[in-house]
């Protein structure tokens, strides 16, 4: 058992969703707190690489916040900017996250290659990317929740080796 409660944030990047239709938003903020997690914040922001950038220094900052996961953005259009963002904000890539997502996701869906989604730590945080659609953000919501109270207790210095 882990000693640090995850607190996580919720960060859905999209140029179309607002706060009322965020749908992805919506399914991670379920399963977090399904796995007891507190949610202490969610934001919607527009595709825009510096409003990512700005959000994810600033959820990073807050340290009541050890858990940001990010859902859109990650494609291959011009506008989908949310591994840059995160890039420019991480202080140490966690390849491993992004890695397993994309390997189990592939597993039944080939287009889990469009998923340019990274994971790295700044300070006592980790942020992930998720795919912007509810079904990826929680498929692969699913492939991170064994490891994400480890995670977090590893961070804060709080795992039980
Ligand atoms: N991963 C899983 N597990 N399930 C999915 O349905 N959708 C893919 C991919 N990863 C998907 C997935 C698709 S269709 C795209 S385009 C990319 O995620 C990027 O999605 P995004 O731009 O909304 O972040």
């Amino acid at each position: 058992m882990g000693k640090t409660k995850i607190k996580a944030a919720v960060l859905t990047a999209s140029d179309t969703r607002e706060a009322k239709d965020d749908a992805s938003g919506t399914v991670l903020v379920g399963k977090l707190l399904a796995m007891s997690a507190e949610v202490v914040k969610r934001v919607v922001v527009t595709d825009d690489l510096l409003e990512i950038r700005e959000v994810l220094f600033s959820l990073s900052s807050d340290p009541e916040i050890n858990l940001i996961l990010t859902t859109g953005g990650t494609g291959f259009s011009p506008r989908d900017n949310t591994p840059e963002a995160t890039r420019a904000v991480i202080e140490r890539e966690a390849p491993g996250i992004a890695e397993a997502i994309r390997a189990v996701s592939l597993i039944n869906t080939p287009t889990a290659m469009l998923s340019r989604g990274i994971a790295g730590i700044r300070g006592k945080a980790m942020i992930v990317n998720l795919p912007g659609s509810p079904k990826g953000a929680s498929e692969c919501f699913d492939v991170i929740a064994p490891i994400l109270q480890h995670a977090v207790d590893l961070l804060n210095d709080s795992a039980i080796h």
